[in-house]
């Protein structure tokens, strides 16, 4: 079979690491070009163990020169390349705008150019947040009404990746995920500020009441679905990606503080996020009945139990970012 060149945009953050972890083990005769800023989220240190069998390339998915040589050069694009941080979409919403509109622009101006496959990587968030007593989960047809500058940026993308589709006839598909956990996430994202809070001895931070509810995968069955949609997923097509993990935040902290041998009330509720959406859900049934996929993570607490021994040996990976990161929480009271 031929060798496959896939071009992976944010390779070097967390889920976009993951992925290339999984493509160099599982697809083999892939050729992998990975296309990243390295900005405050990406660290080559997330690609070290595959760096031999990859090919980095720093650089920014809207340096329109640089992202025509890249693609001309791949059958295939997967791009995860983002701002990715609600609360820092709210301090500053300008590089969101930025890399995540105008990147998807020039990624989707190069591969209408070269004929490229293009699978774009996106999020539940696009549509807005559910009532906790909602029986309806998110679907394909559910209407957009993003609430953040992160979750608006996002869906300007999509919208921009159907556009292109229907106009242009690019060879695109979309995929929507809901919230990821597992190895490498930065230290600002819920799960692994509060696993590293608690091997500091930190009490974990709650927004609000901590009532929110988010409905988490583990990254690895993200990333399998993601290589499923891009081999076998109808061009054009848009797949919600989920694995029925509802928890609210109180739970998932609680759950954390038993691993940890502490106390379930040894929590902190700290000022809320503003806008903050209440509750995602996903009804992954299409990629389920069209795809076969199913999660193989279905055990939460075993999953996050995991996660935790991961933080735990691997602290030289997390350290260097966790001062800072605090510094910046410490300044709207989060
Ligand atoms: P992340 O913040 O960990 O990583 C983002 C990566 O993109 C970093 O390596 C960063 O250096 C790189 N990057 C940022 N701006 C860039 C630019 N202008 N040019 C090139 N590279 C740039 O993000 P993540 O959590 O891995 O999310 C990856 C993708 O998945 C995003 O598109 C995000 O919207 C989507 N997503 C994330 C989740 C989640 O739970 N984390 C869920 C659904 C969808
Ligand atoms: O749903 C998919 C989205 O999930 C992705 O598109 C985003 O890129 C990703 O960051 C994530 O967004 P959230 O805003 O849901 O994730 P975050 O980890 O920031 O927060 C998860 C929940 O935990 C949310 O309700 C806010 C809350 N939270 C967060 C932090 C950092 C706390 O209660 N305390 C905290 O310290």
């Amino acid at each position: 079979m031929a060798t496959m060149r896939l071009l992976v945009t944010g390779g070097a953050g967390f889920i976009g690491a993951n992925f290339v972890h999984h493509v160099v083990s599982e697809h083999p005769d892939t050729a992998v070009v990975v296309l990243d800023a390295l900005t405050y989220a990406g660290d080559e240190a997330s690609l070290a163990p595959v760096a031999g069998s990859i090919e980095f390339v720093q650089g920014d998915v809207a340096d329109a020169d640089l992202v025509d040589s890249l693609v001309a050069r791949c059958d295939a694009v997967v791009h995860f390349a983002a701002e990715s941080h609600n609360d820092n979409s709210l301090a500053n919403p300008w590089p969101f705008v930025q890399t995540n509109v105008i990147g998807t622009y020039t990624l989707l101006e190069a591969v209408r150019r070269h004929g490229v496959r293009y699978h774009h990587i996106s999020t539940d968030e696009v549509y807005g947040d559910l009532e906790l007593d909602d029986p309806e989960r998110f679907a394909e047809t559910t209407p957009y009404n993003p609430s953040s500058p992160y979750s608006s940026t996002k869906a300007a993308s999509d919208m921009l990746v159907r556009a292109w589709g229907r106009s242009f006839g690019v060879a695109a598909t979309i995929s929507n995920c809901s919230n990821n956990y597992g190895p490498y996430q930065h230290v600002e994202k819920f799960i692994p500020r509060q696993i590293t809070n608690l091997i500091d001895g930190v009490r974990p931070r709650l927004y609000g009441q901590g009532l929110n509810v988010r409905d988490w995968i583990h990254v690895e069955d993200h990333n399998r679905a993601v290589w499923e949609i891009l081999m076998r997923g109808r061009v054009g097509e848009t797949y919600l990606i989920g694995a029925d993990g509802e928890e609210n935040n109180r739970t998932v902290v609680e759950t954390l503080l038993e691993v940890f041998g502490r106390p379930r009330e040894d929590y902190d509720l700290v000022t809320d996020r503003p806008g903050h959406d209440l509750r995602y859900a996903i009804d992954s049934t299409k990629l389920r009945e069209e795809l076969g996929w199913s999660p193989r993570y279905s055990d939460f607490a075993t999953g996050l139990a995991d996660t935790v021994a991961w933080y735990r040996d691997n602290e030289a990976w997390w350290r260097p970012r966790k001062a800072a990161t605090e510094a910046k929480y410490a300044r709207t009271g989060q």
